[in-house]
């Protein structure tokens, strides 16, 4: 039984959840989503199908939403999203199973793993005794999502359905408004043109412009770029000066660069 999962990741823990579960599941591999990657339109050969993305703003990353609307699936294949998020999974399930609907798929079962959260824009990263915490409970949940997903198990409990798909809903379709946030990025004296942020934008939406950062509009907000600069000089507004970095522990940057 082949399984492929493709992933979504800005500063690696859906990366770790998607690499763990890979070597969980026998004959399965692992695909980026990732601007270069959009070409990908038919999987009609795997017998299983995995997603895993962050939660952004109560829903899932536009980028996802795109790929997995353009990609062409057999009815019957058994389809799986792992949600990785700092509060919840929102209405992300709903959307994925709402997207499957249409071309007469379903998603077959939904996981969460819950996760630090990184929006260092809106908040400091988690303290790193809750870190901790997170990683170590999600390598126990990865461990029961791997077998559920080798024995084909189905469940729907995890979908918002409802009044709360219409509240987060409402929220993301307001709140989510990616491509131009790029405009609030700006980077400090600090910036020693070395690149990291546009090898690890999954958007390709940065080009070095001697030797700085130029953000093209079409961002993805994954935070990518702010999160792994090695000299922490990418910020958002005034929001981030003070605040620190999160990216997970034990994924490397290059693990992400297109
Ligand atoms: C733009 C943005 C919006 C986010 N919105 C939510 C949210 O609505 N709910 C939540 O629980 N976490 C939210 N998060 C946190 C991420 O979902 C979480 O940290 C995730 O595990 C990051 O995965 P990654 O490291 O693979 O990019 C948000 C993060 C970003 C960057």
């Amino acid at each position: 039984m082949s399984t492929t999962i493709y992933f979504f990741s800005g500063t690696g823990n859906s990366l770790k959840v998607a690499k763990d579960l890979n070597e969980q599941l026998e004959d399965s591999k692992l695909v980026q989503i990732s601007k270069k990657n959009l070409s990908i339109t038919n999987d009609t050969s795997s017998d299983k199908i995995g997603f895993v993305y962050p939660v952004y703003f109560g829903g899932i990353p536009d980028m996802v939403k795109k790929f997995i609307e353009n990609l062409q699936v057999n009815e019957d294949t058994y389809i799986f999203a792992v949600a990785t998020f700092g509060g919840g999974a929102g209405i992300s399930f709903d959307q994925i199973d709402d997207i499957l609907n249409k071309k007469g798929a379903s998603l077959s079962a939904s996981f969460k793993v819950a996760m630090p959260g990184n929006y260092q824009v809106m908040y400091s990263p988690f303290p790193e005794e809750k870190q901790a915490e997170c990683f170590k409970d999600a390598n126990e949940q990865i461990l029961k999502i791997a077998s559920s997903v080798e024995r084909n198990e189905t469940n729907k409990s995890n979908k918002a359905g409802g009044i709360k798909k219409a509240i987060i809903g409402l929220l993301y379709s307001t709140f989510f408004k990616p491509n131009d946030k790029d405009k609030n990025f700006w980077t400090t004296e600090k910036c020693n043109g070395c690149g990291t942020c546009s090898k690890v934008c999954p958007a390709n939406n940065i080009d070095m412009i001697d030797g700085k950062p130029q953000w093209k509009h079409q961002c993805e907000t994954c935070v990518a770029c702010m999160q792994w600069c090695p000299q922490k000089s990418i910020q958002y507004k005034k929001n981030t000066l003070k605040r620190g970095r999160y990216h997970h522990p034990e994924i490397k940057a290059n693990e992400l660069f297109q």
